[in-house]
């Protein structure tokens, strides 16, 4: 999916949180944002995923206003993952499960992610129980299973171990390269934003 992004604005009374004249994300690639903490990078992806409609200015997805269909065909990651108080795969697979997929379908798809991942040892573990590192496998997982076209992840390596972060940016890459996904990461490392961007964008203070 592509967005393009223009006279974007987010006010929080009178302050302005975010102002991006024009941005264009490209399709099929990974976007990697970076900036100085409060400078709107969490602002700025839960307004491209629809969760903050309180700004002015323009987005369009692949050239159209966000709609039912395009909220259907993207997922944001939070930097804090928010887990059901249920096991792994239930968690996991609840995407598939709304979405109507039968049982048996479901099931392969979720063990797929989660040895990718390495976490198959805690299928039956319950989510709110897990680690840091866990948890954002665990959120990333449920993330792809329904294989959007725009995942947005909002540092989701922060805190965690450094055997994690590199399960977690292989699978991103593989991800972005099986299916075409665009990607938009958010992430205060520089070199990370290097290791997986495509392009790198910097936001700074309003
Ligand atoms: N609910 C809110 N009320 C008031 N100010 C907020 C709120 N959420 C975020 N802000 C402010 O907006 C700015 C951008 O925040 P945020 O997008 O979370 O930054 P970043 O993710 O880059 O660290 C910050 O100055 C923050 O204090
Ligand atoms: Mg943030």
């Amino acid at each position: 999916m592509e967005i393009t992004i223009e006279n974007l604005e987010r006010y929080y009374g009178d302050r302005r949180v975010l102002y991006i004249e024009k941005m264009e994300i490209e399709k099929g690639k990974i976007t990697a944002i970076t900036g100085p903490n409060g400078c709107g990078k969490t602002t700025l992806l839960n307004i491209i995923a629809g969760l903050d409609r309180e700004f002015s200015g323009v987005i369009k997805y692949d050239g159209k206003y966000l709609n039912r269909e395009t909220v259907d065909k993207m997922t944001i990651v939070f930097q804090k993952p928010y887990l059901f108080r249920r096991t792994v795969f239930e968690n996991i697979e609840y995407p598939l499960r709304i979405r109507g997929i039968n049982k048996v379908n479901r099931k392969p798809l979720v063990v797929d992610l989660a040895k990718g991942l390495e976490i198959e040892n805690l299928m039956g573990k319950k989510a709110h129980l897990l680690s840091g590192g866990e948890s954002q496998k665990v959120a990333l997982a449920r993330a792809l299973v329904f294989k959007p076209e725009l995942l947005l992840l909002d540092e989701p390596t922060s805190n965690i171990d450094p055997d994690a972060i590199n399960t977690l940016e292989r699978e991103i890459l593989k991800f972005n390269k099986e299916t075409e996904c665009t990607v938009l990461i958010v992430t205060h490392n520089m070199e990370q934003a290097k290791r997986l961007g495509n392009r790198i964008i910097e936001l700074s203070y309003n």
